[in-house]
């Protein structure tokens, strides 16, 4: 698998790594957050995931799934934690991921979902194999989540991939999705460690299979689009755009400011017309629900 060790890339990722995402459908980014911040969003996320297991089963923005071993409602994602965090927050406006981010799909890039997903431990439910979005969403550049690993994923704990399944056609996918069980046949481990990304394609078909591991995996998940291919076919109103814009740029200010972070060149947001903006405006919240966004056609 080709990784990158971003200690010595600072910048953003290099041609060998575009090629090899657009190629593969994912691309592995070792050691991307620096020590302090990975704790910092260790405890953050900590938090929040306390939270939702006090409230549970009704923790706000919070998704529980039936325990495969308990039958009991089990803590599996949670939805807006840049709205939630500072930490979050401070973590959207990192210049690496966002200049390696550029490269891939443009300078319209907006941020879209953010979420940590869990795997408790004892309580790792299977995800079935699937793809993100459907190929309806996808015009001429990629949709990807930024996965930033908070735990380390092993055997027992990791996603697994099929290489290449983006460019599959849907047949050969829907062939595969409704297979019954979990087979990682032609599939592959995707290993990570605190502090790893990945960039995984919203096409690309993964998974991972049930596990009564007593070990956690959280994963905090940030997906980007082109904000040309989200005007041209959604799933959000045009209106969500300027809004998620000025959400990055609000993070971007904040991560510049943040005590932790140091030895960065800042991200320069500079999307073309007509998409470009000036200067962040303040914003009331940072948690724009999707569902007040979609398109009625
Ligand atoms: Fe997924």
């Amino acid at each position: 698998m080709h990784q990158q060790d971003t200690r010595f890339h600072p910048t953003s990722i290099g041609e060998e790594e575009f090629l090899f995402f657009h190629e593969k459908g994912f691309l592995v980014l070792k050691n991307v957050l620096q020590e302090e911040e990975l704790q910092r969003l260790q405890q953050a996320m900590t938090h929040l995931m306390e939270e939702g297991l006090a409230r549970s089963p009704k923790g706000e923005d919070c998704v529980y799934g039936r325990g495969h071993k308990s039958g009991r409602p089990v803590l599996h994602r949670i939805e807006y934690v840049i709205d939630k965090t500072e930490e979050g927050k401070v973590l959207l406006g990192h210049p690496f991921i966002l200049r390696s981010v550029e490269k891939l799909i443009g300078r319209d890039l907006i941020p879209t979902w953010d979420s940590m997903v869990l795997k408790l431990p004892g309580e790792g439910m299977i995800v079935p194999w699937h793809r993100d979005d459907g190929t309806e969403h996808v015009g001429d550049s990629p949709i990807f989540n930024v996965d930033f690993y908070l735990d380390p994923a092993d055997l027992d704990t990791c996603l697994w991939a099929h290489p290449g399944s983006h460019l599959w056609p849907d047949e050969k996918v829907a062939e595969l999705v409704e297979r019954p069980g979990f087979s990682n046949e032609g599939a592959i481990p995707i290993l990570m460690e605190a502090g790893d990304v990945l960039f995984h394609n919203v096409l690309l078909l993964h998974g991972s299979p049930s596990n009564v591991s007593t070990k956690m995996r959280r994963v905090l998940y940030y997906e980007f689009r082109s904000a040309n291919v989200e005007m041209e076919l959604g799933p959000h109103l045009p209106e969500y755009i300027q809004l998620k814009q000025q959400v990055l740029l609000d993070c971007i200010e904040r991560r510049k400011k943040a005590d932790y972070v140091s030895g960065e060149t800042p991200y320069a947001y500079k999307p073309p017309e007509p998409f470009a903006v000036e200067q962040p405006s303040p914003l009331n919240t940072h948690r724009f629900p999707h569902e007040e966004f979609w398109r009625s056609d």
